[in-house]
């Protein structure tokens, strides 16, 4: 890993409790511990497939805080930019296996991450790096992680930093009038955006994934990639619409991170050059491939699991 790190991402950061059992999570008896927090997943996606990678967060000093920085250590994502508050309580999620599949369950309210604000965005390394990767979810958690995020955009406009920029829209964190406010001016403040195709309809009210993909492209940016699940992905970039052939896996387990993964694989390659198709194809692979494991990080692939895939 090199000192300055080419792709910058910022977020919150989460510990996964993931029911063991089937039932509903108020009779769980145990869980599995995972990560997650989609632009800590971003992060991961993009160290495993072979870039500099950086992430800034707010955490706490607490033990979940430092299972996180154990994890970005080990995954080589540089936590230079990261502020551990004292007496700060980490973020984390609980997932329960109901009758109508998953349940999500936040304890967040309060967390270090819910804090960050523009002063915590490192405007040398936001200048230094190739690429900022921001997601919705950051913007949701509070109106300061709001304000650091439009921040971050600003800071990387004014130094050549690409921008990236996945919705990733939850409805229970924001009303869907301010969400749509803030996602679109987003979207003009990006150069390629990631939302799925759910998140698309919602936002732009068109149907069609075409007519998605080209409602968030007259906004400005660059490059759509517009996420369909099962179904692949869609790509327009300079006006130009290809789709993106979904990679056939055998027995998809938990689509958890999926979203996460193809961000941070597109970014990687993007940055070592790849044509967007080409990066799209890639990280339509890695995406499919973190399908087929549970939690969102376990299984996010290597780069050389992802090639190996893509060459069989
Ligand atoms: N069942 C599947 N089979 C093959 N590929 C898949 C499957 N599910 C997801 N993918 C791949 O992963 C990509 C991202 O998945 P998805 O469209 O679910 O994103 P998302 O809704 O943003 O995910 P997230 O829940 O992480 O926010 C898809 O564009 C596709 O390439
Ligand atoms: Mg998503």
């Amino acid at each position: 890993m090199s000192a300055v790190p080419d792709i910058l991402a910022v977020g919150e950061p989460m510990l996964e409790f993931n029911a063991a059992e089937d039932g509903p999570l108020h009779a769980a008896g145990s869980f599995t511990v995972g990560y997650g927090g989609d632009s800590s997943n971003f992060a991961v996606a993009a160290a495993r497939s072979g870039a500099s990678t950086g992430y800034v967060t707010r955490i706490g000093d607490d033990e979940f805080g430092t299972a996180f920085l154990r994890l970005w250590e080990r995954e080589g994502v540089d936590a230079a930019h990261v502020v551990r508050e004292p007496g700060g309580r980490t973020g984390v999620y609980f997932i329960g296996r109901g009758p109508e599949g998953s349940t999500f369950t936040y304890y967040r309210d309060g967390s270090p991450a819910s804090r960050l604000a523009p002063a915590d965005i490192p405007e040398e390394a936001v200048a230094n790096a190739r690429l900022l990767h921001l997601t919705g979810i950051t913007q949701a958690i509070s109106t300061s992680a709001a304000d650091a995020a439009f921040h971050a955009m600003d800071l990387a406009r004014r130094h050549g930093t690409l921008v990236t920029y996945d919705p990733n829209h939850r409805p229970a964190l924001w009303p869907v009038e301010r969400a749509r406010a803030i996602v679109m001016r987003s979207v003009e403040l990006s150069d390629i955006v990631l939302p799925n195709i759910e998140e698309g309809r919602l936002l732009t009210g068109a149907h069609a994934p075409e007519a998605v993909a080209e409602a968030f492209a007259a906004r400005g940016p660059r490059t759509v990639v517009l996420k369909m699940g099962a179904d692949g992905a869609l790509l327009s970039h300079d006006g130009t619409i290809t789709r993106i052939d979904p990679y056939r896996v055998e027995r998809p387990v938990d689509p958890s991170g999926a979203g996460d993964t193809f961000d941070g694989a597109f970014a990687a390659r993007l940055l070592e050059g790849a044509p967007p198709v080409e990066a799209a194809r890639y990280a339509a692979v890695a995406a499919a491939l973190t399908t087929t494991g549970h939690g969102a990080v376990r299984p996010i692939p290597s780069r050389a699991a992802v090639e190996q895939a893509m060459s069989a």
